[in-house]
């Protein structure tokens, strides 16, 4: 697997393989890769004759109070299971790379709708820092196909948008949550819980889970929600959002079959989220 950090590398390497009639997949992170990041590689290998990972922590997606500096960079490692997942080449810029006129400066891009509300209410500007670099690295690495996980639903939507309203000729492939045993939604961020949390965690997915089932069963989803929040707070969970949405991410109307629960709750200090797609009774 080759490494580079540079832009002109980068487009001189992927320029060669294109002109060899290659096709190219990408798959975006942020680096402390675990399987939910390996499935992304090994479904992107399925698909593409060069498979191009990069790992960047984005600053620009980072709120002023949140773990820029504390997010765990695990470089050796990272290369390490890409190279075993039968990655071709990782691309991991530094920040000046990407932006040397530094953020304040820098060209934005932002998607309106799909960005409000869930992790974009809490979480201002979080969604014009994931558009922004990911319009960067696909203007870069020009992908036929990119890979993103399921788990964060609505980045999915946002990215999705962005590839429609910008026209951008790139295939986006959603891939399924990898969980641990007990359910718990694979994360770098669950490597911040204390062993008590750590237990707690899964609690997250079975209280969408029980929802779901109630939802399904044609219960209204006002009191269903609000028993999950009970839950999810009984279970030492604080909260930032629970909703029932349509699968668009739109509200829910009468006639809608297709939608999911999406949930964001901190434990202590660490900030988990989760999703569960189900289809509502006529
Ligand atoms: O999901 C992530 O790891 C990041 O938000 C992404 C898509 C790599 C953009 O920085």
């Amino acid at each position: 697997m080759q490494t580079l950090n540079e832009i002109a590398a980068l487009r001189e390497t992927l320029t060669r393989h294109r002109r060899a009639g290659r096709s190219i997949g990408l798959v975006p992170t942020m680096g402390n890769l675990h399987a939910g990041h390996l499935a992304l590689v090994a479904e992107a290998r399925r698909r593409v004759d060069v498979v191009v990972a990069s790992i960047f922590v984005n600053p620009m997606q980072f709120g002023p109070n949140e773990d820029l500096d504390a997010y765990p960079r695990t470089l050796d490692d990272d290369r390490a299971r890409l190279e075993d997942a039968g990655c071709d080449l990782l691309f991991a810029p530094e920040a000046g790379t990407l932006y040397p006129r530094g953020l304040d400066a820098q060209t934005r891009v932002s998607v309106p709708e799909v960005s409000a509300g869930l992790c974009g209410g809490d979480r201002p500007g979080h969604f014009d820092g994931v558009a922004t670099v990911v319009t960067l690295l696909f203007h870069l690495v020009q992908p036929d196909l990119a890979c993103f996980g399921e788990k964060d639903y609505q980045q999915l939507a946002v990215i999705r948008r962005l590839v429609a309203d910008l026209h951008l000729p790139i295939e986006i492939v959603g891939v399924p949550i990898e969980r641990a045993e007990d359910g718990l939604a694979l994360s770098s961020r669950n490597g911040y819980l204390d062993a008590a949390q750590r237990a707690a965690a899964p609690e997250l997915q079975r209280t969408l889970r029980a929802l779901s089932e109630a939802l399904e069963a044609g219960e209204p989803a006002e009191p269903t929600l609000a028993r999950g929040l009970a839950r999810l707070h009984a279970a030492g969970f604080a909260p930032d959002y629970l909703e029932l949405r349509a699968a668009d991410l739109g509200p829910v109307g009468a006639t809608t079959r297709d939608a999911v629960l999406l949930a964001a709750a901190r434990l202590g200090p660490t900030r988990l989220i989760d999703n569960l797609s189900l289809t509502l009774p006529r």
